[in-house]
């Protein structure tokens, strides 16, 4: 890339105190949180449950700087069928929605559908899933996020092919010309955070390394500076 990219840090409240989490949405926007990634599960794509729409939209009220300004909410669907539940987290305030490609039957439909409520739209990719989707979406979606882990559960280790692929799928988005975030999500560390930046990704997702530490302001600003170099 030849100009520097936004870089956003996405922290993930899988890692949250579910007990208390429209205080941990507040105390990690404060702590310099650009979106709030949401990580929503099944136990049927994958083997784990956690929460709604009905937690989004409570949260939603949370998703705000001190001064007022929005916060984006970052809605990771591992969930099948997609489409119902996509659309209700598009009612229930969700900013971004990224869904499995290999868990929808009419990709290129749940993207419209999507976008058509208002919302930017996300193809999620698994460490063996192949890019080719996005031969044929491309034009269509805001951002593309790669896994570095197996979905299901926070804390795992990042899967280095990642790197590979967030290298293939910064060329696809560079080749279209278009204004898509490049996303990566699992095992994101302040110690990897600079190679996975310089693979092409400009968004990172991060719920362990985060929410594991009392002190989030401390380790969001410890991958600000990984990022400048
Ligand atoms: C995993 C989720 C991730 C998870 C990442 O299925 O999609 O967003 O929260 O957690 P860490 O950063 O702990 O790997
Ligand atoms: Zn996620």
């Amino acid at each position: 890339m030849s100009t520097r990219p936004t870089y956003r840090i996405a922290p993930s409240i899988l890692s949250a105190d579910f007990a208390r989490l429209g205080e941990e949405v507040r105390a990690v926007i404060a702590a310099g949180a650009d979106w709030i990634h949401f990580d929503v599960m099944d136990n049927h794509y994958v083997p784990n449950l956690t929460f709604g729409p009905m937690i989004c939209s409570a949260l939603k009220p949370h998703a705000k700087t001190a001064d007022g300004k929005p916060v984006p909410i970052d809605v990771h669907l591992m969930v099948r069928p997609v489409d119902a539940l996509a659309q209700a987290f598009a009612e229930a305030g969700a900013d971004y929605i990224s869904f499995h490609p290999d868990a929808s039957t009419h990709v290129h439909r749940s993207v419209q559908a999507i976008k058509a409520k208002g919302c930017k739209a996300g193809l999620v990719f698994n460490p063996a899933a192949p890019l080719d989707v996005l031969d044929w979406v491309i034009e269509d979606i805001d951002l593309v996020l790669i896994m570095s882990v197996n979905p299901g559960f926070g804390g795992q280790g990042f899967i280095d092919s990642a790197l590979r692929k967030i290298e293939q799928a910064r060329k696809r988005i560079d080749a279209s010309g278009r204004d898509i975030r490049l996303e990566v999500d699992g095992g994101i560390k302040g110690d990897n955070i600079a190679r996975v930046a310089a693979a092409g990704a400009d968004t990172f997702v991060a719920g362990s390394a985060i929410f594991s530490k009392p002190d989030y302001k401390g380790v969001i600003a410890g991958m600000r500076a990984q990022l400048r170099g």
